[in-house]
Order: structure tokens, then C-alpha cells, then sequence
């Protein structure tokens, strides 16, 4: 069986996948260049699945060494999470975010057309749905993005899309992630950002193991129920499988598809911060403050395609993706 090139499979959903794909027999090949990531969350998914990893530290921007990966490994598809994904310091870095994001994906893409490899899944983002479209969000919908990040997904759907016109028998999925959180029950492997976190989870998930005094609630003056932000927040496991039925789908059927990963439904902050309280048994300090530049009030997906194509639906609660987070926070309190 040829093998599958997981770029950023060190990174917080990349390590998940990992995981799914080689219990599900798929041997997996790690491309890393540890920017955002550690070389431990490697050794932890050997650790769960007790399958070894072939782990190479480079850059995918590194047209030699991407090369050589698929030169000495039969490579036959390419799941692509490598990226940078701050929305705040692509604003203030957009020629970083474009130039690795972008340039990431041509490099990838010119050596899979090089070797003949024909099947891509994207890790792409409900942030292509813009500021406009109401919600839930449905494929079909125009895509725009309102900051260099978006840009660099809505960007890459089109080159995708482009690219599976050039060649009818080239294959590209394009998952439309909408708010992974959790982790994977062992507690082993789970997000791990650098600095203060810019997500709600991770910042909820610090405040209730004592890293930081309070949470931030951007804004309660939203038009939604309760006024705070609301939210389609999705197990990473359950996203991780996605991944799976997604790879299975390329192999079967030619061209490019955009598909939702989301739950189909909406979450407030303030829900998701008494949800996080029930979790780790304390009350959880926050404060009301203005609202964050460019959030919407609410994003949720239709999550039907994904079940129509991919015979995939989430199956984790609210519950369980706050019990697994605050099981990942209580073990690796200072990260991995
Ligand atoms: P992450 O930062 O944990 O993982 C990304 C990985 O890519 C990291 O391990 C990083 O070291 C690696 N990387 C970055 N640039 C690289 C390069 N030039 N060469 C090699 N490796 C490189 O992020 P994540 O949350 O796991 O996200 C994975 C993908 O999913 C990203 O493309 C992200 O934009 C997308 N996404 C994430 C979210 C989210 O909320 N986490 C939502 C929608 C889409
Ligand atoms: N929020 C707070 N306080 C915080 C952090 C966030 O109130 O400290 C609120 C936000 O205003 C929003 C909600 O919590 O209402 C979720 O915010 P996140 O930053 O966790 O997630 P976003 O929906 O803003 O963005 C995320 C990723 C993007 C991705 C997008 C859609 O960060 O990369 O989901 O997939 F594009």
C-alpha cells in the first residue's frame, strides 16, 4: 500500500489525523517543520497506536527536500495541514502568511504532478464563508475573507480547483474545518499553542488549570441568544476521521470538493465556558469586554454534504469535547 505524506502532522489536528489514519491500517509519512508544533507529539501518537511514523523535520517550502520524501517513500496521496493559522499576526505579517501558506501548496502541488501522486486532502476553514453569508453555512456559497489568513484558504481553493481542471484524473478534497477543540482521550496528545492562546479553548482550558487569571469575552451585544459570539465547535477526533472518509472519497472520485466539518451546530462563548466549568468541577472567572475585530456573531455549518459524500457525521458532545480538553490540560499542564 502506497503511503500517505501528512504535512504539519506534528501540529494540534495533524496529530490527531495521524492517529485515525493508522488505525485505520493507513501507514503514515510526517513532514514538520516544528514552527508552531514539537517532535514529541510524534513519539506520543507512536505511543497510542503503537505503529512507527516516518518523521521528517523540513520545511514544505523546500522543494529538495519534499522531493527527496518522495523519492524514497511511495508516496500515494497528500493530506495537507502545514500552515500558519493566527488570524491576528497574518494581519500583521501578511507576506509571512502568503508566502508559506501559498508557497507551501506549489511546492506540494509541483512535486505530486512530478511523481504522478494525484490525491490531495486541504485543510481549509469555515473562515472562507467571509462576513456575509448567513448562516448555516453551505458549500455552495461564495467565499471570501476579510484578513490574510482567509485569503491564503480561499487562495489555495481556487489553485486546487484550477489544478483539478488541468488534470481530470487529479483529486483534491478541501475540508472546511469549523471549530476543532478537544483531544484525544489518552490525554496524550491534544492543542499545545505558543504563548497566550488566541482561541477560546485553549485560553478556557489555561484559566482553569491557573495559567491565566480570566477570560476575555469578547462582546455580549451580539444578535444571538444570549448575545456572545456562537460557534460550531467539533471534537478534533471526530474532525481527525473526517479525514479518513475524505481520503477514501478521493480515491473513488476525480476532481475538487469543498466539504464542511462542522457539527451543525451553535455554541455561545458563555455556554461553552459553563460547559468547561461542569468539566473541571470549578467555577471559571470572565469579564464582558468589547468585541474583536472582525468576528462574526455566528458561524455554524450544514453539515448534510459531508454526510451525503462521506458518510461521516460528529458524533462527540459539548460534554465530552470539554472532559477530553480539560484531561489533556490536567496532564500537560505546561504544554508537551
Ligand atoms: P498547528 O499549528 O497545530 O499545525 C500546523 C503544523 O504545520 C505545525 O505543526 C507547524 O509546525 C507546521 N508547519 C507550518 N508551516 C510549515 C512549513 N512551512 N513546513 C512544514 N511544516 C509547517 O495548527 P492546526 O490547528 O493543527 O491546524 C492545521 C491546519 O488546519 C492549518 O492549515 C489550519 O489553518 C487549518 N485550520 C485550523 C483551524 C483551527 O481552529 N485549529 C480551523 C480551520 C482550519
Ligand atoms: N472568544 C472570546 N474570548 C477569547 C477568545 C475567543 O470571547 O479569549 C470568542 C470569539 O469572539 C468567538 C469565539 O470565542 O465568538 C470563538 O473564537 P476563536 O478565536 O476560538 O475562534 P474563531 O471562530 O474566531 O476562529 C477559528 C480559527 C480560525 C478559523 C475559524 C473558522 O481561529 O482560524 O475558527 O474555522 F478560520
Amino acid at each position: 500500500m502506497g503511503k500517505i505524506l501528512v504535512t504539519g502532522g506534528a501540529g494540534f489536528i495533524g496529530s490527531h489525523t495521524c492517529v485515525e489514519f493508522l488505525e485505520s491500517g493507513y501507514p503514515v509519512i510526517v513532514l514538520d517543520n516544528l514552527s508552531n508544533s514539537k517532535q514529541e507529539s510524534i513519539r506520543r501518537i507512536e505511543e497510542i497506536t503503537k505503529k512507527p511514523i516516518d518523521f521528517y523535520l523540513a520545511d514544505m517550502r523546500d522543494e529538495n527536500a519534499v522531493r527527496k520524501i518522495f523519492t524514497e517513500q511511495e508516496i500515494d496521496s497528500v493530506v495537507h495541514f502545514a500552515g500558519l493559522k493566527a488570524v491576528g499576526e497574518s494581519v500583521e505579517k501578511p507576506l509571512e502568511y502568503y508566502e508559506n501558506n501559498i508557497n507551501g501548496t506549489f511546492v506540494l502541488l509541483k512535486i505530486m504532478r512530478e511523481f504522478g501522486c494525484k490525491k490531495f486532502v486541504f485543510s481549509s476553514s469555515a473562515t472562507v464563508y467571509g462576513m456575509n453569508n448567513p448562516v448555516p453555512y453551505v458549500e455552495d456559497m461564495p467565499t471570501s475573507a476579510t484578513n490574510p489568513y482567509g485569503y491564503t484558504k480561499v487562495m489555495i481553493e481556487q489553485i486546487l480547483r484550477d489544478f483539478c481542471a488541468a488534470d481530470p484524473d487529479f483529486r483534491a478534497v478541501a475540508l472546511r474545518y469549523f471549530n476543532p477543540i478537544g483531544a484525544h482521550k489518552s490525554g496524550l496528545i491534544g492543542e499545545d499553542p505558543n504563548g497566550i492562546p488566541n482561541n477560546l479553548l485553549p485560553y478556557i482550558g489555561q484559566v482553569a488549570v491557573g495559567k491565566l487569571e480570566k477570560i476575555s469575552v469578547f462582546g455580549d451585544d451580539y444578535p444571538t441568544p444570549d448575545g456572545t459570539g456562537v460557534r460550531d465547535y467539533i471534537h478534533v477526533v471526530d474532525l481527525a476521521k473526517g479525514h479518513v472518509c475524505a481520503l477514501e472519497y478521493a480515491d473513488q472520485h476525480k476532481g475538487f470538493t469543498p466539504i464542511n466539518l462542522g457539527t451543525g451546530h451553535g455554541v455561545s462563548v458563555l455556554e461553552m465556558i459553563h460547559a468547561y466549568e461542569k468539566a473541571c468541577g470549578h467555577a471559571l472567572p470572565y469579564q464582558i469586554t468589547s468585541r474583536r475585530a472582525g468576528d462574526i456573531a455566528s458561524s455554524y455549518a450544514d453539515a448534510s454534504l459531508a454526510k451525503q459524500l462521506l458518510n461521516w457525521e460528529a458524533h462527540e458532545t459539548l460534554e465530552t469535547m470539554c472532559a477530553d480538553s480539560w484531561n489533556f490540560m490536567q496532564k500537560n499542564p505546561n504544554g508537551l
